[in-house]
């Protein structure tokens, strides 16, 4: 209409890490249909996820900082955590926590200057009876050093082995109702990130 200018919201970039390396991944297939979301004709619009690969990641050892540099794997992985607005999260539950690649990661982005103050995150997870509920709830109190802002809520905990299929055998989510939580926690994400840039 005539006179009414509708200020379109600015474009979030959001880092997506996955704590598991196996290659069909529940986890990692939680993160491609969230990408999925966010693209071409996707429901999300206005977010753009990136998966940050933390495969190339030396185990964390001060010793590898030299002249205050970082190794190659490192610094690049730095560099993606530091120019993205948001973060997102999908980890299983290892013994019940996060899981060690997952920590490895965040350990080196921690380091001086930390990469991840004072942005905003979400957490999803998919593994055994809860859902990877015990790996979200030790990422919540590490991200309280790290001073990263996790949305409350919407929660969603995929529970992989009960009926009916949430993933195919390559790690692909096929069902719809967690597809319509996992957009729930994008929109919620979305919009956390707005009222912290205002
Ligand atoms: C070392 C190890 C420890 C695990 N501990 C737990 C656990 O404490 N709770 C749980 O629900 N599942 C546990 N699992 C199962 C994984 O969370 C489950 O297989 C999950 O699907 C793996 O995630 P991914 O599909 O993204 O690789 C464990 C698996 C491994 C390899």
């Amino acid at each position: 209409m005539e006179g009414l200018a509708v200020a379109a919201k600015p474009m979030i970039k959001v880092a997506a890490v996955c704590g598991s390396l196996r290659k069909g991944s529940y986890n990692r297939g939680l993160i491609r249909s969230a990408i999925e979301m966010c693209g071409g004709n996707g429901p999300v619009a206005g977010m753009q996820i990136e998966l940050v690969d933390i495969a190339p990641l030396p185990f964390l050892n001060t010793d590898l900082e030299v002249d205050g540099g970082f190794p190659a794997p490192v610094d690049a992985f730095r560099k993606k955590i530091l120019r993205a607005n948001a973060y997102l999260f999908a980890s299983p539950e290892y013994n019940y926590s996060l899981s060690g690649p997952l920590k490895n990661a965040i350990d080196w982005a921690s380091r001086a200057p930390n990469c991840w103050a004072d942005k905003p995150a979400a957490v999803v997870s998919a593994g055994g009876n809860f859902g990877g509920g015990r790996a979200q709830y030790h990422l919540r109190q590490v991200g309280v050093f790290l001073d990263l802002h996790f949305i409350n809520k919407p929660e969603l905990f995929v529970h992989a082995f009960q009926p009916p299929p949430k993933f195919d055998s390559d790690g692909n989510l096929i069902d719809p109702d967690t597809k319509e939580r996992l957009k729930q926690v994008l929109l919620s994400l979305q919009a956390f990130t707005l009222r912290l840039q205002q």
